[in-house]
């Protein structure tokens, strides 16, 4: 079965019923998107009108397969999803675990992988021993609040940032951060590092709890396809 991020509520998407109903996918923008038409690609799924470089549409359509895909801010892709703007969504699971949508994720995708950690200077991993009041600067405020609160049960002050997060313990600012970790290069080049780890991330397959009703025959090969792919 899927997993999906709240229970199941009446939901607010409008379905429309009909043979040539497109699928409408929301691509979180950059890397994923093109890494995502890369992998389609390999599953005879193609859509020339992305491929134009000066192109200013925001809707790309392939006609014959009746698919239209969309590019979108990464947090915004779980909200395009959870209302039934788009049936299918592929973004990073932080985006994911921060928006707690409505919505099932079916699929790791396996590119873009990278982990949740708690950074800061050596110095701070005192701190986290002790269950001290410390100030935690992070684009993920849930999540940060999630693992302190939940996991940790350290009570903490949590400062959103929404970039450059890295500053937070170099300006005073923060004592730690929570942030994604991939090669480690920016913390290692702000002499800080790794104090936790909080969880992997990676591209993932989100979908429309209603459309994985209406549509669940074209739902399940296309998730059927990509993980033979995978
Ligand atoms: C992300 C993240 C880290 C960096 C980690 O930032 O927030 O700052 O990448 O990558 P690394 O471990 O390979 O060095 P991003 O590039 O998205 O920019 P931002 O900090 O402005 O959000």
């Amino acid at each position: 079965m899927w997993s999906c991020c709240l229970p199941i509520k009446k939901t607010e998407s409008v379905i429309i019923m009909s043979d040539d109903r497109y699928l409408t996918f929301a691509l979180g923008k950059g890397r994923l998107a093109n890494k995502t038409m890369e992998l389609f690609e390999k599953i005879g799924i193609t859509c020339e009108e992305m491929k134009e470089k000066d192109s200013r549409k925001l809707i790309f359509v392939n006609e014959e397969m009746k698919f239209k895909f969309f590019l979108a801010k990464g947090p915004d892709v779980p909200t395009y999803v959870e209302y039934g703007a788009a049936d299918i969504g592929v973004v990073g699971k932080d985006t994911i675990m921060e928006e707690n949508r409505r919505v099932y994720e079916v699929l790791d995708l396996g590119y873009g992988k990278c982990r949740m950690c708690v950074c800061g200077p050596e110095s701070a991993r005192e701190l986290l021993k002790h269950h001290e009041m410390i100030r935690v600067a992070s684009k993920y405020p849930n999540i940060a609040k999630d693992y302190f609160y939940n996991k940790k049960h350290q009570t903490v002050d949590i400062i959103k940032l929404n970039g450059s997060v890295e500053l937070g313990p170099i300006v005073k600012l923060s004592d730690v951060i929570v942030d994604i970790v991939e090669t480690g290069s920016t913390l290692k080049e702000n002499g800080l590092g790794v104090l936790e780890e909080i969880c992997p991330l990676s591209a993932r397959m989100i979908v429309n709890q209603v459309s994985m009703q209406m549509e669940p025959e074209r739902i399940k090969k296309l998730i059927h396809d990509l993980k033979a792919c995978l």
